[in-house]
C-alpha cells in the first residue's frame, strides 16, 4: 500500500555541470522504477537539475529550509523560494543537528512551515552510537519523532528517514534486524500520535546504503526506500538501488 521511495542525498558536493550530467543520468534510467525517486541537491543547482529532470518520474528536493517566510535572515531560505523549484525537503538531517545546532525544536518550526507549504518533508531521526550502545535507541527515536513532528497534520505527504548516525557515510549499514525493529518502533511512534494514518507514512532507511544492502533493507516490512548518501553520487548504484525498491 505504501509506495516505496528512494531519494539521493547529494549534501555538499557536485559543481553544477556535475549536477546536470548526474541527473540527467538518474531522469534517463528512471524509466518504469516501481518507486517515486527523488534528487535533493544544492539549493545552487535547484534550477539546473529541475531542468535536466524536466519530463522524467524523477522528483528534486532540498537539503534544508527556514521556518520564516521572509525577512532579516542572512543565508537562510524560505518554502515559498523552495517551492518554484522543487517538491522535497529534507529536514532536520543528523548532519545539521550535529554541525549546525538543529534540535528536535527547530525541525519541529521547520516541519510546520513545510507542511504549511507546497512542499513535501523527509524528516530525518536517528540515534548516535554511544545512544544504541546505552540502549537508549527508542527513548532517542521517540523523542524526536514525538518533538519534532508535534503539532502539525501528519499525512501521506509525509516521509520520516530513520538514520542510525553510526552509520552514515562509515560503510557501516544497520544490520536487517535493527532497521525493521528501529522502523517499526517509529511507525507505532506515529500511529499514537495520528492513528492510522501511520500506515501511510513512508519510512526510509538511510546509512550507507548501496547497490549490494538495498535489496535486503527494502525488503524489510517497516522500510518503504531509502535516503541514500554517498552513493547517489553514482548513477549506476543510484539506479540499482531504485530498482531494488518493488512496489
Ligand atoms: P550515506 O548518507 O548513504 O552516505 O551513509 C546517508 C544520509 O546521510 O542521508
Amino acid at each position: 500500500m505504501r509506495k516505496p521511495f528512494v531519494a539521493g542525498n547529494w549534501k555538499m558536493n557536485t559543481t553544477e555541470a556535475e549536477a546536470r550530467e548526474l541527473a540527467a543520468a538518474v531522469a534517463a534510467g528512471a524509466a518504469g522504477l516501481a518507486c517515486d525517486v527523488a534528487l535533493c541537491v544544492p539549493f545552487p543547482h535547484l534550477a539546473a537539475v529541475r531542468e535536466a529532470v524536466r519530463g522524467s518520474a524523477v522528483g528534486v528536493g532540498a537539503q534544508d529550509v527556514y521556518w520564516e517566510a521572509k525577512g532579516a535572515f542572512t543565508g537562510e531560505v524560505s518554502t515559498a523560494m523552495l517551492a518554484d523549484y522543487c517538491r522535497y525537503v529534507i529536514v532536520g538531517h543528523s548532519e545539521r543537528r550535529q554541525f549546525f545546532g538543529e534540535t528536535d525544536a527547530t525541525v519541529q518550526k521547520k516541519l510546520a512551515a513545510v507542511i504549511a507549504s507546497p512542499l513535501d518533508p523527509i524528516v530525518c531521526v536517528g540515534e548516535l552510537l554511544e545512544e544504541r550502545r546505552g540502549g537508549h535507541t527508542q527513548d532517542v527515536l521517540s523523542r524526536q519523532v514525538c518533538e519534532g513532528l508535534s503539532g502539525v497534520e501528519l499525512s501521506a505527504r509525509v516521509t520520516v528517514a530513520y538514520e542510525p548516525v553510526w552509520a552514515i557515510g562509515t560503510g557501516e549499514t544497520a544490520a536487517p534486524e535493527q532497521a525493521q525493529e528501529a522502523c517499526r518502533f517509529i511507525r507505532g511512534e506515529l500511529r499514537k500520535m495520528c492513528g492510522g494514518v501511520a500506515d501511510q507514512i513512508r519510512i526510509q532507511y538511510g546509512g550507507s546504503v548501496n547497490a549490494e544492502n538495498a535489496a535486503t533493507l527494502l525488503s524489510l516490512p517497516d522500510v518503504d526506500g531509502a535516503l541514500v548518501g554517498g552513493a547517489s553520487l553514482k548513477v549506476d548504484q543510484f539506479l540499482a538501488i531504485c530498482r531494488a525498491a518493488r512496489a
